[in-house]
């Protein structure tokens, strides 16, 4: 296991930091990378890699089922750790159907292939592989102010599409362990923030609005809460899972950082002012709009992080305000991975669809 791994969805945000991780950390693994480049997914995300030979980039759909299954063949593969995904929840309130395309169809066209060339073909020994899915606290549902964090064993209560269809591809991992013996892991993680993030999720958003003059949409009250987690921490905890974890169980991931939107968005403004004082825009917090709110919006998350802590001895590394330091300084110093997404029509389309008429509420 871990010699040739298939990584999905490796020109997103958090696969691209992943293959960045085992590059750095573990130089001698072999990775194929396997994304369809949808409007996510950029070949800028990993460029200049450490080791540019032990990483092969393939353009395709995780729901081609004979590519899939050439690449397991072909490549010899022993790992997949599937990340591939729709994965904004606005997104999927207007258009849920890729959705169930790619998170339920795709995760079970990879599970196929797993099953079909790993234990019909038999062309490894069961106990040296492994199918590792990426999925979220979203699972869970919505927490009240005074519940008690998601354990592994809370139900699945998931609120939107994205959810939903999240939720689906667990039950089908889980399926697939089950009743025919797939060597799997789960890891169920909260937001995530870092390098790379797509700017139509909340800290991008705001770094990219802020820089640009432009309203800082908070949703609703503003008082929802999540669980941020620094991405490289997810990494870490992806590694652990695979090297450390025991087959057929889920692990929670998460930072244990719980303030409001509000207060994350503000510290946003404050890291701005600090490091551009002579900046237009500054106090950057003038920007604050309060908008409509996400229809079904989820009120709360919180992750109990117990299991993996205990079992496998990891916990997060980096602190809210060093995250979001790191994270804003990234930005500002890759302002053209920036520009290059504000020009493409798609992103244009989409802060037109989520954003307009719903000003001022
Ligand atoms: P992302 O949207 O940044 O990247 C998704 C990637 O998948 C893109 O590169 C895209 O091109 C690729 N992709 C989409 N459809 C595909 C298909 N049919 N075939 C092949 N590739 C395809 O997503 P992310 O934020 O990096 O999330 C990655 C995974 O982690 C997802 O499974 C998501 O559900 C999960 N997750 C995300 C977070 C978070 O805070 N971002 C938290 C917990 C779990
Ligand atoms: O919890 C894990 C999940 O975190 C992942 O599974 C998803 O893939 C990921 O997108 C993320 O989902 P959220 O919906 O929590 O993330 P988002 O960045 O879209 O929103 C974070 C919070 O900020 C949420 O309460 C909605 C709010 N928000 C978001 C946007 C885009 C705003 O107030 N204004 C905005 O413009």
């Amino acid at each position: 296991m871990l010699k040739n791994v298939l990584v999905t969805g490796g020109a997103g945000f958090i696969g691209s930091n992943f293959i960045r991780y085992v590059q750095h950390k573990h130089p001698e693994a072999k990775l194929v990378n396997l994304d369809l480049l949808t409007y996510a997914g950029s070949l800028e995300n990993f460029k200049n890699l450490p080791n540019p030979q032990n990483h092969r980039f393939v353009q395709g759909d995780i729901c081609d089922q004979s590519l899939v299954e050439n690449l397991l063949r072909d490549e010899e593969i022993d790992t997949i750790v599937h990340f591939a995904a729709e994965s904004h929840v606005d997104r999927s309130l207007k258009g849920p159907d890729a959705f169930i395309q790619t998170n339920i169809m795709g995760t079970f066209v990879l599970l196929e292939a797993a099953r079909k060339v790993w234990l019909q073909e038999q062309k490894f020994n069961g106990n040296s592989v492994r199918f590792h899915h990426i999925s979220t606290d979203e699972v869970y549902g919505t927490l009240e102010p005074d519940d008690p964090a998601f354990e592994e064993t809370t139900p699945y209560a998931p609120t939107s599409p994205y959810a939903a269809s999240k939720a689906s591809s667990d039950h089908l991992v889980r399926a697939y362990a089950n009743s025919f013996g797939l060597p799997i892991t789960i890891s169920n993680c909260s937001n995530n923030y870092g390098p790379y993030q797509f700017p139509e999720k909340l800290i991008p958003l705001i770094i990219l609005n802020a820089l640009t003059g432009k309203p800082l949409p908070i949703y609703g009250d503003g008082m929802q809460i999540r669980d941020w987690l620094y991405v490289e921490d997810h990494c870490d905890a992806i590694w652990s899972v695979l090297n450390k974890g025991k087959v057929g169980e889920s692990y929670n991931v998460g930072g244990g950082n719980q303030p409001p939107n509000i207060e994350i968005v503000t510290t946003i403004c404050t890291l701005l002012d600090e490091a551009n004082p002579s900046s237009d825009f500054c106090p950057h917090a003038q920007l604050i709009t309060y908008v409509t709110d996400r229809p079904g919006h989820d009120r709360r998350y919180a992750m109990n992080i117990d299991k993996i802590y205990q079992e496998l001895d990891w916990k997060p590394s980096v602190d809210l305000q060093e995250g979001l330091r790191r994270t804003v300084n990234w930005y500002l110093n890759h302002i053209d991975w920036l520009t290059v997404i504000i020009k493409e029509k798609d992103y244009q389309n989409w802060v037109e669809i989520n954003y307009q008429g719903r000003e001022g509420q």
